[in-house]
């Protein structure tokens, strides 16, 4: 079995028990399972196989080095969102070639490191972002491979603060205007359009809005074509989501299987940016109860050591993580609030969740916490960042040390 299950009473990670990994590394810890990671890149290039493809793991999922580096070797290129994620994907291994480029707000020096470094493909945002990269192209002498992100205004049905392609978004430009841009191309020297970019949103749980989104570049791509421009590849962004709560959601081959008949006889290539999709799975945020409480109306808080500054996504977007005890007690089960430490009543992980009666010293598992957990963690109430260790073949190796209050401190003058 790959992933986390029990044996026994006790919670593993690929076979290692989280006890004592916990035990050794101090929690809140990040434990993730290399092999499930490699699973879902799998799992997904095979279910594209039929067609001519590109996986770019994006990298905002989780930039953590050792998943970048496993993603790599897996096969994955590299989707990235600034210039601190283009210089990490070089720092694992990949070439310029594989990595797009995506992101609003892209400045000056990032544009010009972009071009300089001639990557596969800057996703472009708007018509003036395209002026920058062509005068940037040009002062090189060069030609930057661009697309530009098309807004569909396609609403994918994910939480709105994660939607990205609808018009009211600040992503991208409306259909309308991705025409007379991309022909206004043709006499900008210092490009070359090479793609159209799409993205909908993250947790995205039905196809409908993908398949849709797919017609929409398609067809551009094709009217595009006509006019002479030589389209290769549609970008489709990422997006497609996991099962938190463990109700069914569509797979990588239901998603194929909605989007490939819309390519098939396209001649167009297809780049996909997944990233919650590779790593969301493949991860628990280890923490220890450091409190128990009675609160009013008979509730009871278990307050962990692990907060919103390892996983801020229940406090951003109230989203559901299913919580585990990592080994269970005898006791009868008993409603929790679980609860972190930091001073904002958002900081909590889980309303009235049941457990066998909990302790102070116990352990917990977060999961699902592999995609916008560390890669959203932040220092905040001066809480260093928490360590991560990676499980692969049965051996737990540190892949990021846990902070330590004089490197959390050193940036003060
Ligand atoms: C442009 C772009 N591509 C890819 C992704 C990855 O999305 P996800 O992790 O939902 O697959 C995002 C995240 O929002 C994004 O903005």
């Amino acid at each position: 079995m790959v992933g986390f299950f029990r044996e026994g009473n006790t919670l593993v990670c690929d076979g290692v028990a989280l006890e004592s990994v916990a035990r050794e590394h101090g929690t809140p810890l990040y434990v993730y399972s290399a092999e499930s990671v490699r699973r879902a890149y799998r799992a997904l290039d095979e279910a594209f196989a039929a067609h001519p493809h590109r996986i770019h793991y994006a990298m905002k999922a989780n930039s953590s080095m050792a998943i970048v580096r496993l993603l790599r070797e897996a096969g994955s290129a590299a989707d990235a969102n600034s210039i601190g994620e283009i210089e990490l994907a070089l720092r694992a291994g990949f070439e310029p070639a594989d990595i797009v480029f995506t992101g609003v707000g892209k400045t000056p020096d990032e544009l010009d490191r972009a071009v300089a470094l001639g990557l596969k493909t800057i996703n472009a945002e708007s018509a003036g972002e395209l002026e920058r990269i062509d005068r940037a192209a040009q002062a090189r002498g060069v030609r930057a491979r661009v697309a530009l992100r098309v807004n569909p205004d396609i609403n994918s049905g994910t939480h709105p603060h994660i939607s990205t392609g609808l018009h009211v978004n600040k992503f991208g430009v409306p259909l309308e205007q991705a025409r007379a841009i991309y022909r206004k191309m043709v006499s900008q020297p210092g490009l070359q359009p090479v793609g159209i970019h799409v993205h909908l949103g993250s947790q995205i749980v039905t196809l409908d809005p993908l398949q849709k989104a797919t017609s929409m570049v398609v067809k551009l791509a094709h009217e595009l074509r006509d006019v002479g421009l030589q389209i290769e590849h549609v970008d489709l962004g990422g997006g497609l989501g996991i099962s938190y709560d463990g109700s069914p959601v569509p797979d990588a081959s239901l998603y194929a299987a909605a989007v490939l008949p819309i390519l098939r006889d396209s001649g167009l290539s297809v780049v996909l940016e997944p990233g919650r999709l590779l790593v969301g799975s493949s991860c628990a945020l280890v923490s220890r109860i450091v409190d128990i409480k009675d609160g009013p109306s008979g509730r009871h808080f278990a307050v962990v050591d692990a907060s919103m500054t390892e996983l801020i996504r229940p406090a951003l977007y109230g989203a559901f993580h299913r919580i585990e005890a990592v080994t269970p007690g005898e006791g009868r089960h008993l409603s929790y609030d679980v609860v972190g430490p930091v001073c904002e009543s958002s900081d909590a992980f889980g309303e009235e969740r049941r457990f066998p009666a909990l302790d102070v010293g116990d352990l917990l598992a977060i999961l699902d916490a592999g995609a916008y957990g560390s890669a959203m963690g932040s220092t905040y109430n001066r809480r260093p960042l928490a360590a991560e260790v990676l499980i692969d073949a049965g051996k737990a190796t540190v892949i990021r040390r846990r902070q330590t209050l004089e490197e959390m401190l050193m940036l003060e003058l």
